[in-house]
């Protein structure tokens, strides 16, 4: 093949769609504001339940009836939504007269927004429209209801997604609905709904959002890619780009620099505002760039095992919080790319520590992030999520399921390079 014909069928292209945001103290007070003039007189409101102890949805309630708001409550949300709970919401929207939808709350409250918004707008099972080859792939054929996205934890970064992550217990795997369409009309992030939030919930979500940071700037770059058929075959994940590596590396500096402050102190409105802001801004970095190697081996992770019992989650089951299913793998996965892209690692080990990096190397990146890990009461490893060596193999098959992510790898990633990332993330300490 010529070398002309090689770069003609590469990918040269890309494309930056944000959320808009709204961000500060006090932002939610402006919410009716906000719906009147999205024209939303009649809506669906998404709710984490455990929100009514703290008043919270009280007040958003008040917020929206003196902006003469009609609002529908649904609050039966699953911590790690299932096909029967994005069902039982999409389901509860049946024959509703509704304009729009609000969620608030966490990742898995806005992702059952984003997949009642859809099966309310197009109709269809939800397998319908799963990512391949678990589900058909099937693509909304048109814009949804706007959807206004209130985040209560500082993590998923799902207000600026176009993601919803689904858990499939009976399949051992977790997947999820990908499209822009999915993306919310409007994020209004205010840093006083973080106030409540335990230290266990902000160490792991803040995890999760410099995990999503470090990942989509180091992701493989979008133009490493083959060059799609049309501009509907474009994937949401796109590779690493100027744009979204902006997004990126602020969320990482962020993250180095609050991250910590965030889960010793609830009342430090400021970490607490930064780590919010980190969160969404990571959520447009990753939301173009993609995720790669961890997230893949958070899927088996959190889904294999369910013997950990993560401090400030309440309830009584036990299972792994998403950010700790990722941060677990991270130190390996970026001590084996790091030759793929040198000075990114070094840079963002650099942003984390929050100080310039003497003779960087591969342990440079890892370093940086297990000290950030034992500073916030993160697991030291998969051992401690309950996992023993024998363990590996299932550990691998199901990070294999994940090609749509690995794909983003900076390296390549074949069954035996997970087995060696998941045997070193034992114990990281
Ligand atoms: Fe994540």
């Amino acid at each position: 093949m010529t070398e002309k014909r090689e770069q003609a069928e590469r990918e040269s292209v890309f494309i930056l769609e944000a959320a808009r945001l709204k961000f500060g103290c006090g932002a939610v007070e402006e919410l009716g504001w906000d719906l009147e003039r999205l024209g939303l007189a009649r809506i669906f409101v998404v709710a984490d339940h455990g929100l009514r102890t703290f008043g919270i949805l009280n007040r958003i309630g008040d917020i929206l009836s003196s902006a003469g708001i009609v609002a529908t409550f649904f609050e039966d949300i699953g911590i790690e939504p299932t096909l029967a709970s994005f069902g039982r919401a999409a389901e509860a929207t049946k024959g509703l007269d509704i304009d729009g939808f609000v969620a608030v709350g966490g990742g898995s409250t806005i992702d059952t927004a984003k997949v009642a918004n859809l099966i309310h707008c197009h109709g269809g099972a939800i397998m319908d429209y799963v990512n391949p080859p678990i589900g058909a792939g099937r693509k909304p054929p048109s814009p949804l209801k706007p959807l206004v996205a209130v985040p209560t934890t500082s993590g998923s970064g799902s207000e600026a997604t176009t993601v919803a992550v689904l858990d499939l217990p009976a399949l051992g795997v977790k997947t999820g609905i990908s499209h822009r369409y999915l993306r919310p009309s409007l994020a209004v992030v205010d840093p006083e709904l973080t106030r409540t939030t335990p230290a266990g919930v902000t160490a792991s979500t803040g995890l999760d959002v410099v995990c999503h940071a470090v990942e989509s700037y180091i992701a493989k770059p979008f133009h490493a890619r083959p060059r799609p058929a049309n501009p509907d075959d474009r994937p949401p994940y796109q590779g690493s780009n100027p744009v979204a590596d902006i997004w990126s590396a602020k969320a990482i500096e962020f993250g180095g620099q609050y991250l910590v402050r965030a889960v010793r102190d609830s009342d430090d409105i400021e970490a607490r505002g930064a780590m919010m802001l980190g969160a969404t801004m990571a959520g447009i970095g990753f939301g173009t760039a993609g995720v790669h190697i961890p997230h893949a081996c958070a899927y088996p992770v959190a889904g294999l095992r369910h013997e950990y019992r993560a401090a400030g989650y309440g309830g009584d089951h036990p299972f792994v919080p998403h950010g700790f299913s990722v941060v677990v793998t991270a130190p390996a996965a970026f001590r084996y790319t790091y030759d793929a892209a040198r000075e990114r690692h070094a840079q963002a080990a650099k942003w984390i520590s929050g100080s310039p990096i003497d003779r960087p190397g591969p342990d440079s990146l890892p370093r940086a992030l297990i000290d950030l890990m034992r500073q916030v009461g993160a697991p030291s490893g998969i051992a401690e999520l309950g996992y023993r060596e024998a363990d590996i193999p299932a550990l691998v098959e199901g990070a294999l399921k994940q090609q749509r992510l690995l794909a983003l790898s900076p390296k390549p990633v074949d069954s035996g390079r997970l087995e060696q990332i998941f045997l070193e993330s034992m114990r990281n300490w």
